[in-house]
């Protein structure tokens, strides 16, 4: 029996590296070379061809290669009910948060005022405030949000987080459910996105939202292109309700060369590498759940086909 490994977008040689260094024995084909689709029971997947695995008739499970799954779910040809599980990952989780500590102390300490200053060779002093006079909202808490906004609260920022149910989380303020968005986001210098894609929470980033955050506030937005309406987002900034915006995910990608986001003085991009899996401490986790899967024991990191998340 094998596992199929489906990462066109991706150089696949360090993942069949570190998975033949988890479990030397393991059988791995890696598409779209696939000698043998009907020994291919589990797929590791980053944006496979959509319907490409109709192709393997004893596949019993399907496991994104990173954190989120809308990739597999986008695909109108995806099997119906195949359990589905995602990577969990503590470098992932702390390279997420490293990103999102740059990305509000750019806006907090005024990084991007000083580049457009020295555009121009003006030399402008600006005071920047402290962390504990600093707010920063998270939407979204599960494993990277959740993380992010309880060590942002540890540094001194005051933080308040949003999702779905109700969390209690040390030193954050957190919100729950769409009525209390507005609350969320009210009082935030920098609103973070960490969302994953869903029916619900596509286009999140519009101009509703930006309406109930105060003027001059700036958004990160670090989850999927499909949160963020773009024309919107050039609207804010240009009347000023924000004040700028650090964007390392697109609706489409790579983000194309005559797209307006690449000359505006407000939007800061970075292509899509705010954390990035890494095979090595990934491919543990990975095998272990190929072990589960052949004696039937429970997936780890398994997502809700229902909530799509
Ligand atoms: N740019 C990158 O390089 C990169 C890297 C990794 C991940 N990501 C993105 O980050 C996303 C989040 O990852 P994660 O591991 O933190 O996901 P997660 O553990 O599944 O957490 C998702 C959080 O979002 C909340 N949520 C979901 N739908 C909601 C809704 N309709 N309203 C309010 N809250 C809602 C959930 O609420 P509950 O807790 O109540 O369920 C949960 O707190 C991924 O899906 C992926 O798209 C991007």
């Amino acid at each position: 029996m094998s596992i199929a490994l489906i990462c066109q977008q991706w150089d696949p040689a360090p993942w069949l590296e570190a998975l033949l260094a988890a479990d030397p024995e393991l059988d791995i084909q890696v598409y779209p070379d696939i000698r043998a689709p009907e020994n291919v029971e589990f797929a590791l997947c980053w944006k496979h061809p959509a319907g490409s695995l109709a192709q393997f008739p004893n596949l019993k499970a399907v496991s994104s290669l990173g954190a989120g799954v809308d990739h597999l779910f986008n695909d109108p040809e995806f099997p119906v009910a195949m359990p589905v599980c995602r990577v969990v990952d503590p470098d992932l989780t702390q390279g997420m948060f490293e990103y999102v500590l740059t990305g509000v102390l750019y806006f907090q300490k005024h990084f991007q005022q000083f580049a457009s200053q020295q555009q121009s060779r003006r030399w402008q002093r600006i005071i920047s405030p402290y962390c504990r006079d600093y707010r920063v909202a998270v939407l979204g808490l599960g494993v990277l949000g959740g993380y992010c906004a309880q060590h942002l609260a540890g540094l001194g920022y005051g933080v308040s987080g949003w999702s779905q149910s109700q969390k209690e989380l040390a030193g954050v303020e957190c919100y729950a459910g769409v009525e209390n968005l507005g609350a969320a986001v009210a009082d935030a210098d920098v609103v973070v996105c960490l969302l994953p894609l869903t029916e619900q929470t596509r286009g999140i980033l519009a101009t509703p939202l930006f309406a109930k955050m105060q003027p001059g506030a700036c958004l990160i937005n670090v989850a999927r292109g499909q949160h963020l309406n773009e024309v919107d987002l050039l609207q804010a900034l240009d009347s000023g309700q924000l004040g700028g915006a650090l964007l390392d995910v697109f609706e489409i990608e790579p983000l194309p060369e005559n797209h307006l986001f690449w000359h505006h003085p407000q939007i800061t991009i970075t292509p899509h590498c705010s954390s990035v899996t890494n095979p090595k401490s990934a491919a543990a986790q990975l095998v272990d759940n190929y072990r589960r899967l052949r004696s039937g024991r429970p997936l780890l990191n398994q997502v809700d086909w229902q909530r799509g998340y």
